[in-house]
């Protein structure tokens, strides 16, 4: 629901909101629709642990997440609690934020390695150094210094975000631009991650290596040439767990299978909100145990 969601907003991105309030589209009925099925879906989950509370079953919300999000709700303050369409809107922002993310970088990280096969053996060769046919661990994930490129460079190619708002507060220079107040900004981060002049001719191949040293020698110490989490202090607050997260799968699978990609992948990225394959990444694994 979420993503088909995501897919009619990014097609309606730039509609007059006015035009809006006398005409509904196809597209926004549906939208409508949709938003009212996840409202729903999120207040069924809410309602559980509020069943198990009165109930007697269990004596607090949780500390997860949404524990803390269903004891704001209930908070006995009135004015500190959260109102339901605040809840689920923060259910929203992590789930999507959270989810679709992750799913976009590690498909184009399995992508990437499927037709870079030197750069997919030097990260198993790692993996299998590092944690042998054992589950990943956490201490010793942050030894991954290949993947940890292969992480990097495809979030250049591939970042699942390709911009990120702002508002000019207040009237402000941009180097010879005088912004006005109030103006809303697209900033397109993936600009800067495709500009040749700060990367180089071969911008557009495939290279982990330019990270072997780190992100500040890759980027010459220019701080906007590579942010794929965003900047300042409303950068992603997901950062470390997507990396991890990333980590975590990319080794379980390199641990388990070679990866080529099959003959009826079609390369068509599109961004809806996050960057997908519009046609799916299909690739070949072969197991690399015998008993499979
Ligand atoms: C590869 C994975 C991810 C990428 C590329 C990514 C990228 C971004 C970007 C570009 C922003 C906007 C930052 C800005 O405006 O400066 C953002 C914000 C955010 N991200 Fe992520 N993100 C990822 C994973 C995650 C995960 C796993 C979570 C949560 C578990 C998460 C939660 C958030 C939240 C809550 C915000 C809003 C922060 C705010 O407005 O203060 N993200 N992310």
């Amino acid at each position: 629901m979420l993503n088909k969601l995501s897919i009619i907003r990014s097609r309606n991105l730039w509609n007059a909101p006015l035009i809006n309030k006398f005409w509904k589209s196809a597209d926004m009925l549906e939208s409508e629709e949709l938003s009212k099925g996840i409202q729903d879906c999120v207040m069924k989950i809410v309602k559980k642990r509020e069943d198990k509370v009165e109930n007697g079953e269990a004596n607090s919300f949780g500390n997860d997440f949404l524990g803390l999000l269903a004891k704001a709700y209930h908070d006995p303050d009135k004015n500190n609690r959260l109102s339901m369409e605040d809840l689920v809107d923060e259910c929203k922002t992590f789930y999507f934020a959270g989810q679709d993310t992750v799913n976009s970088l590690l498909a184009w990280m399995v992508f990437l390695l499927a037709i870079h096969g030197d750069w997919q053996e030097k990260a198993r060769r790692e993996v299998f150094e590092i944690f042998g046919n054992q589950i990943p661990d956490s201490e010793d994930i942050s030894k991954l210094k290949i993947m940890t490129m292969i992480i990097y460079e495809t979030l250049r190619l591939y970042g699942p975000s390709i911009a990120m708002m702002r508002r000019a507060e207040r009237e402000v220079r941009l180097g010879k631009l005088v912004l006005p107040a109030n103006l809303d900004l697209l900033v397109v981060h993936s600009a800067a991650h495709h500009d040749p002049q700060l990367w180089g001719d071969e911008v557009h191949l495939f290279k982990p290596e330019r990270f072997a040293e780190g992100i500040a020698k890759a980027i010459n110490y220019n701080v906007g040439a590579f942010c794929p989490f965003g900047l300042g202090p409303r950068n992603c607050v997901g950062m470390n767990f997507a990396i991890t997260e990333a980590k975590i799968a990319l080794s379980m699978i390199l641990q388990r299978y070679t990866i080529s990609l099959s003959p009826a992948y079609v390369h068509s990225p599109i961004p809806y909100i996050t960057v997908q394959p519009q046609h799916g990444i299909q690739v070949i694994l072969e197991s690399l145990h015998n008993d499979a």
